[in-house]
């Protein structure tokens, strides 16, 4: 079984860290249906340092995450370096987003905006390896600009400073998220190290996470999109039953963000994910999206669910 550094993982199939998604309700499904490991939407290593709450909020784990990464952004190593000692004791592992392509992240040299910089990167993945006792990772895409293609300076510059894992999603930044995952560009970057790899981009069943294996001989597989209310896919690639209704998982959602959020913030968060649920149910899936997008309270949402689900 895959491990990093000496944190092992029971699956190979780990879920995708999501801002504005990949919550605390949503990684405990992920996790509970055997998800390897789960990791924090991305969090600011600078709101770290002037200790932002909202940040500090971003780190809380479920008690079945284990075990959690947190993923930081950050462009200075130094910023990094510090960061990482300010992080709670419950993270097993640090990953560095090297993958973001939002514009507000890479005009601050962020995110993607590292793949254009193969020696930050690596700096980055040391300073934060001698900050911690953590195991770092890297995420990262192809590259920058469509074509031109770092992702295999990126990961040998990460292995070299320390890195312990690398995930490779197969999209430049300027693809966002238009057109596919590219699996043999994706294989070119796990033939460039020997660390842990794991492949992404565009895994929705069992099948596809078969090829993406076969195809790239990553070690495993990160899984984002098509995770998101299909928590299934996770206990399927595991090998595990996990019985549980797809209403009973949508509660379960809205209990954690009820913990944390007022009605209208919660209502709203659970919009995309009650949609995600939808796109399983052939015929209504499109009727379930507007009557969602509707709804302003929890008795609105709940009746929406107790109808459709
Ligand atoms: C709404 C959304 C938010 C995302 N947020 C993050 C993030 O915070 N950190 C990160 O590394 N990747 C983020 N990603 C990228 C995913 O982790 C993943 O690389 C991408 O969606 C491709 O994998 P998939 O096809 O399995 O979803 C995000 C993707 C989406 C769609």
């Amino acid at each position: 079984m895959i491990s990093i550094g000496k944190i092992p993982l029971s699956s190979n199939a780990i879920f995708a860290p999501m801002a504005g998604y990949s919550d605390l309700g949503a990684r405990y499904l992920a996790r509970l249906y055997g998800a390897g490991l789960t990791t924090s939407e991305m969090v600011s290593a600078k709101g770290l340092l002037y200790e932002n709450a909202e940040t500090k909020k971003l780190l809380e784990k479920t008690e079945i995450e284990s075990p959690f990464a947190a993923q930081l952004f950050a462009s200075s190593p130094e910023v990094i370096h510090r960061a990482v000692k300010l992080l709670p004791d419950w993270v097993d592992i640090v990953d560095i987003n090297m993958g973001c392509p939002a514009p507000k992240i890479v005009k601050n040299g962020e995110g993607s905006a590292l793949l254009k910089d193969p020696v930050l990167a690596g700096e980055l993945v040391s300073a934060a390896a001698e900050g911690s006792d953590r195991p770092v990772t890297v995420k990262m895409r192809l590259g920058f600009e469509k074509g031109c293609f770092t992702a295999d300076k990126v990961a040998k510059e990460a292995e070299r400073a320390g890195a312990a894992a690398v995930t490779v999603h197969g999209r430049y930044r300027e693809e966002m998220y238009s057109g596919v995952s590219d699996k043999n560009a994706i294989r070119r970057v796990r033939d460039c190290v020997s660390i842990a790899f794991f492949a992404n981009g565009d895994v929705r069943s069992l099948k596809d996470y078969r090829e993406m294996m076969e195809q790239t001989q990553a070690d495993g597989v990160m899984i984002g999109r098509g995770a998101l209310g299909n928590y299934e896919l996770f206990a399927e690639i595991a090998g595990i039953k996990v019985e549980r209704s797809d209403k009973e998982n949508i509660y379960t959602q809205l209990e954690f963000l009820k913990r944390e959020y007022p009605e209208r913030v919660c209502v709203n968060l659970m919009k995309s994910h009650v949609c995600a649920y939808a796109s399983g149910k052939a015929g209504v899936a499109k009727e379930i999206r507007e009557n969602v997008h509707r709804a302003s309270s929890f008795a609105e949402l709940t009746s929406l669910v107790e109808r459709y689900f």
